[in-house]
């Protein structure tokens, strides 16, 4: 009797226990919530009045100086890990055999890796790609190809509206975009919560019948990436004469749903020079491939890792200083994970060296069917022999593409880019075995040499790239047109004003 007594009491002290420890505890999470609140408010003094689509990131920076401070060191590019960082580097250069796999299509000419968000204008007025245009409606390229680059983009798609924003030539705009990727991109200006500004992903929910304004606040933060980095192509069929750009997600996101979305609607980026396949570029499929990984599926967010927060003198923010995260393991990784950095890092790289070991083979493979497949129209192949041979370039090269154009992607989905490589390595495969098959009977019964294309310059010649000429066009646009559009830019932003409270 005594005994269970005293056992009654103890059970009861203890459960006075625990609720003082529970209510404790939650009064620590409610202090530390208003805490955070009181900090967001104090971070907060706004200094001026924010129009709709304001795209001047310096005039947001009055009111938000640490994220606009942070956000303008993208413009670092001293960084370099072992494949990636924001160092200025002429892919063409490191791997020549990407000119022989373009060939016929602007990326042969210039190619370099990706640079800070501060770079964004320069580097794609100054690319070969673009050519040089001597007036608004010259020049290889649309004006859609502005579209991931400039809040001067939705602030114009607002002005004349989103088609008329696409249609004509890159020329056409240049005298309107000046901002480099900012604020206005990903925020809404009164509340500064996440916003998708770029038509192009709210319409591809749309079409999966989604509502993007749905989203939640940790999907946002990979979603104001997912405007720009993902796989696209221009639609020239929606609206007559309008390169209008459009996701190909109607039948999912998977290399192989994007294939079949192009081989239904008969899409090619363009006719290989070399071996006449209709190719698929893949731009960078960075969200997609992301979506597959082990952190998408713990709900690790791009921003978790690429803006992750950081303290300067008591006060927290997010660290807008978008770059690879191998450059700030301990803020990117460590506060998930306990491994010391250079552990992380190797982690990192032994993803990357197996994929790349790979992806390598495969690219070898697809630069020895353009190779051969152009032997056998020399020799006298017809249409019908080759259409199946053609069909394994294009669906080859494309899964090659996939995994080397999601930059990042070895690391955020190892096994899905290596499960793509491996389906390519077999495409290509079994493209060349048909390959010998046309060319036997054409009579040609040995291999076919490799080419030498050991630099950028053997490529380009094999290719029969007109080096000289190309550049001496893009110097014409520096000294003739650029200067003019900087002119009208400085021109119509000098009649901007700022609205201080
Ligand atoms: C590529 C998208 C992107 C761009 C460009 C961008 N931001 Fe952010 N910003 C974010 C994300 C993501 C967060 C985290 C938001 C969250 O989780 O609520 C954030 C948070 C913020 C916050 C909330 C406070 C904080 O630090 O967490 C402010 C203020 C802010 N950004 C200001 C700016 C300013 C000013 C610029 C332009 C110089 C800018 N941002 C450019 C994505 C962006
Ligand atoms: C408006 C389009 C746009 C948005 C939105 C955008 N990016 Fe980018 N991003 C680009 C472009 C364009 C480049 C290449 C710039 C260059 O090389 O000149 C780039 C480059 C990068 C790089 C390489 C930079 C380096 O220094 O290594 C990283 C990393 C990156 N973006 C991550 C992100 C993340 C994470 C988000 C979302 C928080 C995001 N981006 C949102 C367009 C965008
Ligand atoms: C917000 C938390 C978070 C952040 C930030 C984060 N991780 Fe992770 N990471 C996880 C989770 C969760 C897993 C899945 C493992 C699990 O569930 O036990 C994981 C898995 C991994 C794995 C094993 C996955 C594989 O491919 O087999 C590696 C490696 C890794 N993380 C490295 C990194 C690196 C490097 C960074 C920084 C660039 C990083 N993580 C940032 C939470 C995080
Ligand atoms: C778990 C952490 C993590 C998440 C989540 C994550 N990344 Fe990355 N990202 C990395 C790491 C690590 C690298 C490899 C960096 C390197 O090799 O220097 C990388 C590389 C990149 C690169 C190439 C960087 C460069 O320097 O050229 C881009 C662009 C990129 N990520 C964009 C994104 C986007 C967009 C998302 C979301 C859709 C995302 N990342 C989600 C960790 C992450």
């Amino acid at each position: 009797m005594e005994n269970s007594k005293s056992s009654n009491k103890l059970r009861n002290w203890m459960a006075f226990g625990a609720t003082v420890i529970v209510v404790f505890l939650l009064g620590m999470f409610a202090s530390s919530v208003t805490e955070r609140k009181a900090e967001a408010r104090v971070t907060y003094k706004p200094t001026v009045l924010l129009d709709k689509w304001e795209p001047r990131n310096e005039v947001w920076g009055k009111n938000f100086p640490l994220e606009f401070t942070s956000y303008y060191k993208t413009a670092d590019s001293t960084y370099g890990s072992k494949y990636n960082g924001n160092t200025m580097i002429d892919m063409l250069e490191v791997d020549p055999r990407l000119v022989v796999l373009w060939a016929g299509y602007g990326f042969s000419k210039d190619y370099n890796q990706g640079r800070g968000h501060y770079y964004a204008i320069d580097d794609i007025r100054n690319t070969l790609r673009t050519g040089g245009p001597t007036n608004a409606n010259d020049g290889p390229m649309p004006s859609t190809c502005w579209t991931c680059k400039s809040p001067d983009v939705p602030r114009l798609m607002e002005e004349i509206g989103v088609a008329e924003f696409y249609k004509g030539k890159w020329a056409s705009k240049g005298e309107e975009i000046n901002n480099v990727i900012g604020c206005a991109d990903c925020h809404e200006e009164e509340s500064m919560s996440l916003r998708i500004s770029r038509p192009a992903l709210i319409e591809a929910f749309e079409r999966n019948g989604k509502d993007i304004s749905k989203a939640t606040h940790q999907e946002m933060r990979s979603l104001v990436c997912a405007q720009c980095h993902v796989e696209y192509y221009f639609d020239k069929k929606k609206i007559e004469g309008v390169p209008y750009l459009t996701l190909p997600w109607d039948k999912g996101q998977s290399a192989e749903e994007m294939e079949a979305y192009y081989d239904e609607i008969e899409f090619a980026d363009w006719t290989h020079k070399l071996s006449k396949a209709p190719m698929l570029k893949a731009q960078h499929p960075g969200y997609e491939v992301y979506l597959t990984g082990i952190h998408a599926e713990r709900g690790v967010s791009c921003a978790d890792c690429h803006m992750p927060y950081k303290t300067v003198g008591g006060q927290k923010f997010t660290d807008h200083k978008i770059q690879s995260p191998l450059n700030n393991v301990q803020n990117s990784c460590q506060v998930c994970h306990r491994e010391d950095a250079a552990t992380l890092i190797t982690n990192v790289y032994d993803r990357q060296d197996k994929i790349i070991e790979n992806r390598d083979k495969l690219e070898e493979l697809i630069v020895r069917a353009h190779v051969e497949a152009k032997l056998a129209w020399e020799l006298g192949a017809s249409e019908e022999q080759m259409k199946a041979i053609l069909l394994d370039i294009r669906h080859s090269q494309w899964r090659w593409d996939y995994a080397a154009a999601s930059h990042g992607g070895s690391f955020h989905s190892p096994v899905e880019i290596g499960r793509v490589i491996s389906t390519g390595i077999t495409i290509a495969q079994e493209g060349r075995i048909k390959l010998a098959r046309v060319l036997a009977n054409l009579g040609h019964n040995e291999s076919v040499p490799y080419p030498d294309i050991a630099t950028k310059a053997k490529a380009q010649e094999f290719i029969g790239l007109d080096m000289t000429k190309l550049k001496k066009e893009k110097e014409a646009f520096k000294q003739n047109l650029l200067p003019e559009w900087i002119r009208k830019i400085q021109e119509r932003e000098s009649k901007l004003d700022i609205r201080y409270y």
